[in-house]
């Protein structure tokens, strides 16, 4: 592949040769040398085994590739909306793609530059889907139900509620073909419904779990239907793929992402800031947030050892957070590296008047770009931090396009596999997440539950002490 295309890693402000005492000393990352090869022998083991499905998407879904390019070709003409109802990796990942190539303004564009109207109903705030409902046409929407579990309380119980109305509004017959579930081939109760309803059916292969999910139908269909081209997509995770396999961490960036991120934690950066310098990707550094803080915040370690361990992902975004968050980046303490997201050529750009030649304050500006503009102001955030010591690294892509994306988030979703094995804790399950499910399944009643919440009546009553 033209070399063009690759997105880059510069780690040049992680080593302590440009950021000073603080930073990673070269022989620090050899010396994890060992440690990241049996990792890619685990990975590769558990890899040939079936045991890491996410790592095999961009090659096993021709077929499902064909089938929603085949559903959306024969989507009804009427339909207006395109709603998906799902939470966590189910909802992160579709506003992932959809946040970096879709138009920016997508829903606001004219029909004919767009395909339906595209939103995310995750949180069951009450006001989220009853506004919702105000705003759109229930006659004109299709609604695509997504949980591998099947069982999720938010997005099953949004699904009640869309069915009664659509079959209010439509009647039976019509109301089950504007629903699609999108769920795990085998477990939980949402594909037998979909079965037994007659629903449009996608199912997420065995295996690949939420947060991992965003290269199965969960994204590929949302993408799709707003006119996103998955193929390249997969290209591009495919590609990635290739390098992420090479078994020598200094070409293999998803490797090398995890030995940096690692070495950050082992010299106490137990926070991490993913800051992208583009709208675009704004979205994927909020779907990465949730990818690095469930896969390593963990209680245990691989042999059942009390570990707590875990390095915080938080999200900023360039320009905007330099007026926010940077401060606390660069004067802060030393407990975090950050991450800058760039892109090298926008997809648009405006260029800034020569106005008021006589004020200059504001004079310098005229006659730039404001690609020109952020790249300098990301430039003046990477010096920011290396002035004072903060370690910091750039991913660059080289435009924002199906394949540069497929390759990033095929880069992350392998860099945390990476992580799991050098931190020695499951990267792939998040009992801390069921837990709070269980809670709520006790709390409501839900049967087989029961011990769950006799431990629950069993807990301390609060205090009026300590309530103001
Ligand atoms: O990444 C995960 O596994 C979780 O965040 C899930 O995506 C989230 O809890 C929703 O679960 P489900 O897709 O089963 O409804």
């Amino acid at each position: 592949m033209d070399n063009s295309k690759k997105i880059c890693i510069d780690y040049n402000n992680m080593m302590n040769e440009f950021v000073g005492e603080r930073g990673i000393a070269k022989k620090e990352l050899t010396r994890l040398e060992p440690a990241l090869k049996a990792a890619h022998e685990a990975i590769a083991a558990k890899r040939a085994s079936g045991g890491m499905a996410f790592r095999d998407l961009p090659h096993v879904q021709g077929s499902v590739v064909d089938e929603i390019l085949d559903y959306i070709a024969k989507m009804d003409t009427e339909i207006e909306y395109f709603v998906l109802l799902g939470i966590g990796g189910s909802a992160l990942g579709p506003l992932a793609l959809h946040g970096s190539l879709s138009h920016l303004y997508y829903n606001d564009l004219p029909r004919r530059l767009r395909g339906p109207k595209f939103y995310v109903i995750d949180n069951i705030d009450p006001e989220r889907l009853v506004c919702l409902l105000q705003t759109i046409d229930i006659k004109k929407a299709i609604f695509n139900v997504v949980s591998k579990s099947g069982q999720t309380s938010e997005t099953m119980s949004q699904f009640m509620i869309i069915k009664e109305l659509l079959e209010c509004a439509l009647g039976k017959e019509k109301a089950k073909e504007r629903i699609i579930a999108t769920a795990d081939e085998k477990n939980g109760v949402l594909i037998d419904i979909a079965k037994t309803e007659g629903y449009s059916i996608f199912t997420i292969p065995n295996g690949v779990i939420g947060r991992l999910s965003l290269l199965s139908p969960v994204g590929l269909l949302p993408a799709a239907v707003c006119g996103i081209d998955i193929k390249e997509l997969l290209a591009g995770a495919a590609f990635m793929d290739t390098l992420c396999t090479k078994n020598d961490m200094f070409e293999n960036p998803a490797a090398l992402y995890a030995a940096l991120h690692y070495a950050a934690l082992q010299k106490g950066s137990s926070i991490c800031v993913m800051m992208p310098y583009s709208d675009r990707l704004s979205r994927i550094a909020d779907w990465y947030v949730q990818l690095w803080a469930e896969s390593l915040g963990k209680k245990h370690d691989l042999s059942g050892n009390i570990v707590n361990v875990g390095q915080t992902p938080i999200k900023a975004l360039g320009t905007t957070d330099q007026h926010a968050q940077v401060q606390l980046f660069a004067h802060g303490p030393f407990d975090k590296i950050v991450v800058f997201l760039g892109v090298s050529r926008f997809n648009e750009d405006i260029e800034i008047p020569k106005a008021f030649p006589d004020i200059t304050n504001i004079s310098f500006l005229g006659g730039h770009t404001h690609s020109k503009l952020i790249h300098t102001e990301q430039a003046a955030t990477e010096y920011a931090l290396l002035k004072e010591g903060k370690m910091n690294m750039t991913l660059t892509l080289p435009k924002t396009d199906p394949h540069t994306i497929g390759q990033l988030l095929y880069m992350l979703e392998a860099a945390v596999s990476y992580m799991g094995e050098l931190m020695n804790v499951n990267a792939f399950d998040q009992p801390g997440v069921e837990e709070g499910k269980n809670v709520v399944y006790a709390m409501l009643g839900r049967e087989g539950y029961e011990e769950k919440r006799k431990d629950l009546e069993s807990m301390a009553r609060k205090k009026d002490e300590y309530i103001l």
